[in-house]
């Protein structure tokens, strides 16, 4: 389609509609909406970023009561936020929400700025979150552009720019600018999302519930999955590793600390080695059971992890390094990965 058809003056009505729609049929009463209080849309967005509703739900509550303002949040220390956001991925987002909450504390006097430009200004807020926040809690008119909203967006302008192009995305946030209602832009915003979210899915799109079928570009074309283009593939990779589950017999398990980079930066996991022969060297002579092979996949690789069990032996553990004996009825207070909390839980 010529680049002329994705303007968006051809698409009358469309803010209306979401607006129409969003009030019938949206989410309405998902537990950080109906307020107005930032902290609570920003925790919120930072956790929905990545993560589905569905998940976030407990987390959530979990994190409002045990720090209801977002000064709480400053005064605690980064490993217990890590512990508490353990499971929901995407680890950086966690840093991120500490450092954002000690910046709101400590160089906005306890409260978020109230522009989407100020928002944006903090860690962890990007240029969508921030507009979700202003629209959400301030009424700004300013557009969001998260991963559904582009597919939402791209199909119903059939925008055939290539979304791995920052020119194309720039030119489709400014097609989402445009779109914009006059009024109930918060309305709007939470729209979008739940249209995304519920009827414009990425693989079957359901466009006989979907309000702005009428107006919708890729549709008439006949396949709107075809939109948003891109063309860049993520380039999966494998890995493998070892963990040693070593346990004494009052239940105590020696974890270590993940690095400050990387993946699972900063949690903490069973001793992990790269191969199993490096595993059994750091425990010789005492006996292993294997457990069952685990696979996580992790945005840029499939990562298999075998696990060897073994009761600590006595003596020293020098082929560890550095590691902390952690008693079964603490792990809660240390985050861990959601597939080794799993199988401590299982095994
Ligand atoms: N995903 C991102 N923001 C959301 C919101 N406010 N409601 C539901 N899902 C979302």
């Amino acid at each position: 389609m010529p680049e002329e058809m994705t303007n968006t003056a051809l698409i009358p009505d469309f803010g209306k509609t979401v607006v129409a729609w969003q009030r019938r049929h949206g989410r309405n009463t998902l537990p950080w909406q109906n307020t107005r209080d930032p902290y609570r849309v920003w925790l919120s967005e930072v956790m929905l970023q990545q993560t589905q509703v569905t998940t976030v739900l407990g987390y959530y509550e979990r994190f409002l009561a045990r720090w209801p303002r977002v000064t709480d949040l400053a005064a605690a220390t980064l490993d217990e936020v890590l512990a508490q956001w353990a499971g929901l991925g995407y680890y950086s987002r966690a840093r991120n929400l500490y450092n954002c909450a000690r910046a709101v504390a400590e160089l906005h006097g306890g409260e978020f700025p109230r522009t989407a430009a100020g928002l944006q200004t903090l860690p962890g807020i990007g240029r969508s979150t921030a507009a979700a926040i202003a629209a959400f809690c301030f009424g700004e008119r300013v557009a969001i552009l998260d991963g559904n909203v582009k597919r939402v967006l791209g199909r119903v302008l059939a925008f055939d720019g290539d979304l791995s192009s920052s020119a194309a995305e720039k030119k489709l946030w400014d097609r989402a600018t445009e779109l914009l209602p006059q009024q109930d832009v918060a309305r709007y915003t939470q729209g979008l999302m739940d249209l995304g979210a519920t009827v414009c899915t990425a693989r079957s799109p359901d466009c006989l519930l979907c309000p702005v079928q009428p107006m919708c570009r890729g549709q008439h074309e006949g396949d709107p999955t075809r939109y948003p283009i891109k063309t860049k593939k993520l380039k999966r990779g494998r890995r493998e590793n070892w963990w040693l589950w070593v346990e004494q017999p009052e239940g105590q398990v020696l974890l270590q600390q993940r690095p400050a980079t990387g993946v699972w930066a900063g949690l903490w996991t069973l001793p992990m080695f790269d191969d199993e022969a490096g595993a059994r060297a750091a425990l010789p002579d005492v006996a292993l059971e294997t457990l069952p092979r685990i696979q996580h996949a992790l945005t840029h690789f499939d990562w298999v992890l075998h696990t060897l069990r073994a009761e600590a032996p006595r003596g020293n553990l020098q082929g560890f390094g550095s590691g902390t004996w952690v008693a079964r009825e603490k792990l809660a207070n240390y985050a861990l990965p959601a597939p080794l909390k799993k199988l401590i839980e299982e095994s």
